[in-house]
């Protein structure tokens, strides 16, 4: 078993963001996409297994686990914190965990480079532990609002100091006495929720969180799989979960399904491209995840679940995709938590599709990566398409064919727009530029690779 560094501490890839020369990319008209693909494991999930498995008593065994730099970012910290995480080949990792309530205080800063997920996540695990780390990021996550995991964590007890409006860098000084909270939460964000029970794990006591709008489960699901006591009861004002503080966390194996999220790219790329039939295998279809596949199917989209299963607590399917009309339709905010990452691509799938989608309910997307409200917006009008931003309700007018394209994309440090455009450019009459690519490698190291492999024409602009 090898050590290997992670991209980040080899000097590749991660500083991307503040350092390396952008690199531009551009998505060109193409014919039809054919083939199978494994798209990479899951971000969620694999930034939870391997908190986990620092948190666990014994060695847990990670196969499948995304090496995207969020990702690693996440790794990083965890062995910053005292766990041992070490690389036994591709997407195979072992951490072997300090126990709940063992992790130790970070020598140096903690540089989470794009990773929001990582670093609202960890700022819980940090809050119950009498230690001060410091968070930094890129410039997109030094944008990013962190007062939403503050607030609900000073009640525990931790204290907070960062930049004006709650933004990194930030220090946070976790504390020796936790207090058990019950929190409501007030944006729907299973990253708040996830930093309160992660922060919850080492109070004694019973944590509550509460959600008037069902977020994704991962957090849920994997504190029951390293043997923790979590209870969930839904009724019509929301979904309460009960977690049992200070349990004792046992190694467990961790197979990291498929990501519906990176899946959602070559999916509408095969839907979009005339002629296309494509097969993505082994995707997570967690039903809190896969708010898009329901749409694109209510537009009148081909895809259907093949060899259903269940990996990892999680279920699994292969999809089978299948170019073809499309026709524009309203998705109601209430569908929005179930695929708030993936607006970007299906915006793009409306603007293909005939007649008007309206999106609503898309207020969370002003505080992502970028502004992918603004960042939609503003690209799909540059290629031609015919778009209207009311408040948090996104109109596509789809004409029955794509836009014209010719356009170059500012991606501002998102690897969602970037892959999105690229996505558009295979179906415009004139290619469709981003002005950097660098941002992929956050979730889809390969995604260019994968595209090409299916036949899809992306490369250097
Ligand atoms: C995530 C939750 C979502 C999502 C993000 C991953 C998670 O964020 O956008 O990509 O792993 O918990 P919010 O909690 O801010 O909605």
């Amino acid at each position: 078993m090898q050590d290997l560094p992670s991209r980040q501490e080899a000097g590749q890839g991660a500083g991307h963001a503040t350092s390396a020369a952008p690199r531009p990319m551009a998505g060109r008209r193409s014919g039809p996409l054919r083939g199978a693909a494994r798209v990479p494991g899951d971000k969620s999930i694999s930034h939870r297994a391997l908190m986990f498995g620092a948190l666990a008593i014994g060695t847990t065994r990670i196969d499948g686990l995304l090496e995207g730099e969020d990702v690693l970012r996440t790794a990083a910290a965890m062995r910053a914190m005292g766990a041992e995480v070490v690389r036994a080949g591709d997407g195979s990792w072992r951490i072997s965990g300090v126990g709940v309530g063992g992790l130790g205080e970070p020598e140096d800063i903690l540089d989470m480079g794009n990773a929001g997920t990582g670093t609202r996540l960890v700022m819980g695990l940090v809050a119950s532990h009498p230690m001060t780390a410091i968070f930094t990021g890129d410039a997109s996550l030094r944008r990013r609002p962190m007062e939403r995991v503050a607030a609900p964590l000073r009640l525990i007890g931790a204290r907070f100091q960062g930049r004006s409006g709650g933004r990194l860098p930030m220090a946070v000084t976790g504390t020796a006495e936790p207090v058990p909270i019950a929190y409501r939460l007030p944006v729907p964000s299973a990253q708040v929720k996830s930093a309160v029970l992660l922060a919850g794990l080492n109070a004694p006591g019973r944590t509550t969180v509460i959600e008037a709008e069902a977020t994704r489960d991962h957090t849920e699901r994997m504190l029951r799989h390293f043997g923790a006591s979590v209870s969930v009861s839904r009724a019509a004002d929301g979904t309460t979960i009960v977690l049992e503080g200070q349990p004792e966390l046992r190694a467990r194996d961790v197979v990291v399904p498929g990501d519906p999220s990176s899946a959602a790219f070559p999916a509408v790329a095969g839907l979009i491209v005339a002629g296309s039939e494509v097969r993505l295998k082994g995707v997570g279809i967690n039903a809190l995840r896969t708010g898009l596949f329901d749409t694109l199917r209510e537009m009148g989209a081909a895809i259907a679940h093949e060899s259903l299963r269940e990996e990892g607590g999680e279920p699994v399917a292969d999809l089978a995709i299948r170019a073809g009309k499309l026709k524009g339709i309203t998705v109601p905010a209430s569908r929005a938590p179930s695929m708030i990452d993936e607006y970007p691509i299906l915006a793009v799938a409306a603007a293909c599709a005939e007649g008007r989608t309206v999106m609503h309910g898309l207020a969370e997307l002003r505080v992502k990566e970028s502004d992918r409200l603004s960042a939609m917006a503003t690209g799909l009008a540059a290629c031609g398409a015919q778009v209207v931003v009311d408040g948090d309700t996104l109109i596509v007018e789809g004409r029955g064919r794509p836009p014209r394209g010719g356009a170059t994309i500012a991606t501002a440090l998102d690897h969602r727009i970037a892959m999105s455009f690229l996505v558009l450019g295979l179906v415009t009459d004139a290619p469709v530029t981003i002005d950097d690519s660098g941002p992929i490698a956050t979730s889809f190291p390969d995604f260019v690779p994968l595209m090409r492999g299916l036949g899809a024409d992306i490369g250097d602009a």
